[in-house]
């Protein structure tokens, strides 16, 4: 049976821009900067002199200092008071502020109604901060749902209702695709497989005014998927590939998408060790980045055509499974052996970036939980892009703009020599570990179209915090690299 819902979660805490704070809230935040001499209390309109002087003095004798991301709890002078150190005021950037305010988003978890002053700073990167912090996936909890703290219900912001109303609204669409890649990814394989994915998706989609079509198992047998259906073959679960159209009329520029979509990844025949296997729920993180993207792309009505291509597999042991030594025929021609049975991802991806390149789009972007190798080189926040040079660079720089740390990375020649295979085209992973990542960007690169610039985004680290909640950053899915997909969707549509 397919249970196609997302587990039910809190709506994002409305935003709203006031000329005046109101008075009864539960909480008012306000920024703190490290000073020379302590912490500094700029002045601010909604507090008087008293206030302000009783306000910086309760901040002095709890030895709060201003350094970023500090958060100082007082009494005020009659509503309780959050303070948010944001370091010292002349090298504020975006990054501070919004990891500043995700901190204090979290650290107000439970309170319902909060206002915030916080002078002249980039109000998009604030609110990012704040509704990016006050995420929290509910989970699928029977009895021990109501003792959670419940999420922030309301914020209200000092500034300009007409002036911001824009950039508040984009802001929150943002964070909106941010939050529904982090439900994909955070709900498990239990509920999410691709048949229960493609209707959740189509259900989205529907929302945002996108136009999808979903191939099943049988559609991508006549259309001859060979690596989808390779991937698919060992689960009772079959495989998907959705495809996402968002064509605005005043578009100039076609951009492609492609998320690797595998459900849970056992490795299949050449199964994984079960330590931490579970964590494998999210090597659909590619997929619902490009779900969210192009669903927040038509939301925000960024005038470029965009197709999304997600290729949804569960890659299981099984009598039926596909086997290592096993030569596949991919869409559009090219068979690859299959040494690994775990080197999956590339397999689907292999025919989904074939079937996006026949659109002929001007640039296409592919992201993907690919390789272990990307948490060697990088670690776990940095995302390795790889692709055509201009664009992989510039793709990394906006990332590393918006706060999703990405690094540029070669393809190697080397790898054009041992990627061959004495019975295929080529095979799926090299005779030797040294440059996992780059190995797989290789593979990859065989099946964009001529003249395509592209860009390959490993996130396998970056997707999903194993770790602690860090500034805006929640445990276990973070929705990267949404904002980076978003910002550069952007520039393009503006670029003449
Ligand atoms: N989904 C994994 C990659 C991965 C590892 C994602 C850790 C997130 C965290 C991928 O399908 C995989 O198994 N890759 C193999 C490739 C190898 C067999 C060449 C890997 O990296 O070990
Ligand atoms: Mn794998
Ligand atoms: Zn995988």
């Amino acid at each position: 049976m397919s249970t196609a819902t997302l587990p039910v979660r809190a709506p994002l805490p409305e935003v709203e821009l006031v000329k005046k704070l109101p008075s009864s809230v539960d909480a008012l935040l306000f920024p703190t900067f490290a000073g020379e001499d302590g912490p500094e209390f700029p002045a601010c309109p909604a507090l008087d002199k008293d206030a302000t002087s009783t306000i910086l003095a309760q901040l002095k004798a709890v030895g709060a200092t201003g350094k970023a991301s500090e958060i100082t709890r007082i009494p005020g002078t009659d509503t309780p008071v959050v303070a948010v150190g944001l370091g010292s005021a002349e090298d504020l950037d975006d990054e501070t502020l919004r990891r500043a305010a995700g901190t204090a988003a979290r650290a107000l978890r439970g309170v319902k109604n909060i206002a915030a002053a916080f002078g002249p700073v980039p109000l998009a990167a604030l609110v990012e901060g704040l509704l990016l912090g006050a995420y929290e996936f509910p989970g699928l909890r029977g009895t021990a749902a109501e003792e959670k703290p419940q999420p922030i219900e309301h914020i209200a912001i000092l500034g300009d209702p007409k002036a911001q109303k824009e950039e508040l609204l984009a802001a929150q669409i943002t964070v909106e695709s941010v939050y529904l890649a982090r439900d994909l990814v955070n709900t498990p394989s239990s509920h999410l497989y691709p048949e229960t994915y493609a209707d959740i998706i189509r259900a989205e989609a529907k929302k945002a005014g996108v136009d999808v079509e979903v191939l099943d198992e049988k559609a991508l047998e006549k259309q001859k998927f060979g690596g989808i259906l390779a991937v698919g073959k060992g689960s009772a679960r079959p495989p998907r590939l959705v495809k996402l159209s968002w064509n605005p009329r005043k578009a100039r520029t076609k951009v492609a998408f492609v998320g690797k979509g595998i459900t849970f990844d056992t490795g299949g025949i050449s199964i994984k060790p079960s330590a931490h296997m579970e964590n494998m729920i999210s090597d659909m993180g590619g997929s619902a980045a490009v779900v969210a993207t192009v669903l927040g792309a038509a939301r925000l009505h960024l005038d470029v055509s965009i197709t999304g291509y997600v290729a949804l597999a569960e890659n299981m042991p099984d009598g039926n499974a596909t086997r290592p030594g096993d030569v596949i025929t991919h869409y559009g021609g090219i068979t690859s052996e299959v040494i690994n049975t775990d080197a999956e991802g590339r397999l689907v991806l292999a025919d989904a970036i074939a079937r996006a390149s026949e659109d002929k789009p001007d640039y296409l972007i592919e992201t993907a939980t690919l390789t272990g190798a990307q948490l060697v080189a990088l670690g776990i926040r940095t995302s390795g892009v790889m692709g055509t040079e201009d664009f992989r660079d510039r793709l990394a720089e906006v990332g590393r703009s918006v706060g999703e740390p990405a690094w540029a990375m070669p393809l190697l020649e080397e790898h054009n020599k041992t990627i061959l295979s004495p019975v295929a085209d080529i095979r799926n992973i090299d005779n030797q570990r040294n440059g996992g990542m780059l190995y797989a960007g290789t593979y990859l690169s065989k099946f964009v179209g001529e003249g395509i610039s592209w860009a390959h985004v490993d996130i396998a680290g970056p997707s999903f915090n194993e770790g602690s909640a860090e500034g805006y950053l929640p445990m276990r899915a973070t929705g990267v690299p949404v904002r980076t997909f978003l910002a550069v969707l952007k520039e393009l549509a503006e670029q003449r």
